[in-house]
């Protein structure tokens, strides 16, 4: 338990001088991570999910099913508040070697390392679980989350267009991964 906590845990203070903390994330923080959400997707082009898609016990349940599959979730507090958050998803089974990543910070606190400092440790987690690749979607539209993922080692794969039902609503999406 000491363990995963210190490899779950950091405390520091960002660019701008305030201070966050990355700590394991847990079912508790579903109604902060709806809103996070609902906020985000309300900027329009970046996420693809749509304000009010999600309530928070469909969020809790989420949270609980992805730690159970042996998954990671993060939560990032900037100041005590939370503003982002980080998950991996792992495949169906325990023995897949594939994870899936996803990243969001609260737009007042972007640009000042934390997406860098939350992707690091959930690169970091997934060293140390043995997943081999991580991949992930982004609209292709997305230049600061291209660039950051770059900055980490991240290539591209192909760009695909999901059928318009799917939840990524027909438009392009980058596939980029990393080998670990
Ligand atoms: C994408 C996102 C997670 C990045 O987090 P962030 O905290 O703003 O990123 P950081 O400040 O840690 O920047 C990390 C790196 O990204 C790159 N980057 C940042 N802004 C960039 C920009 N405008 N264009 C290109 N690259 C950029 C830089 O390489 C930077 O490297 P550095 O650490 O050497 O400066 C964040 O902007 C976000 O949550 N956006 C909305 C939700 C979203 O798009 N999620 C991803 C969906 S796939």
């Amino acid at each position: 338990v000491t363990t995963r906590t210190a490899l779950l845990r950091r405390e520091g203070t960002a660019r701008d001088g305030r201070a966050y903390l990355i700590r394991p994330g847990t079912p508790e923080d579903a109604e902060a991570m709806v809103a996070l959400r609902d906020e985000i997707a309300a900027e329009g082009e970046l996420i693809a999910a749509a304000p009010g898609e999600t309530s928070v016990i469909e969020e809790r349940l989420t949270i609980a099913r992805l730690l159970s599959e042996g998954g990671l979730a993060l939560t990032l507090e900037v100041e005590g508040e939370v503003a982002g958050q980080c998950m991996v998803r792992r495949g169906d089974d325990f023995a897949s070697d594939r994870a899936e990543i996803a990243i969001a910070v609260r737009n007042s606190a972007r640009g000042i390392g934390l997406g860098r400092a939350l992707m690091e440790t959930a690169i970091d987690w997934a060293r140390a679980v043995r997943v081999a690749r991580l991949v992930l979607g982004v609209f292709p539209s997305n230049a600061r989350a291209i660039g950051l993922y770059r900055a980490l080692g991240f290539t591209e794969d192909r760009v695909e267009r999901p059928p318009a039902s799917s939840v990524r609503r027909g438009r392009d999406l980058l596939f980029m991964s990393l080998q670990l």
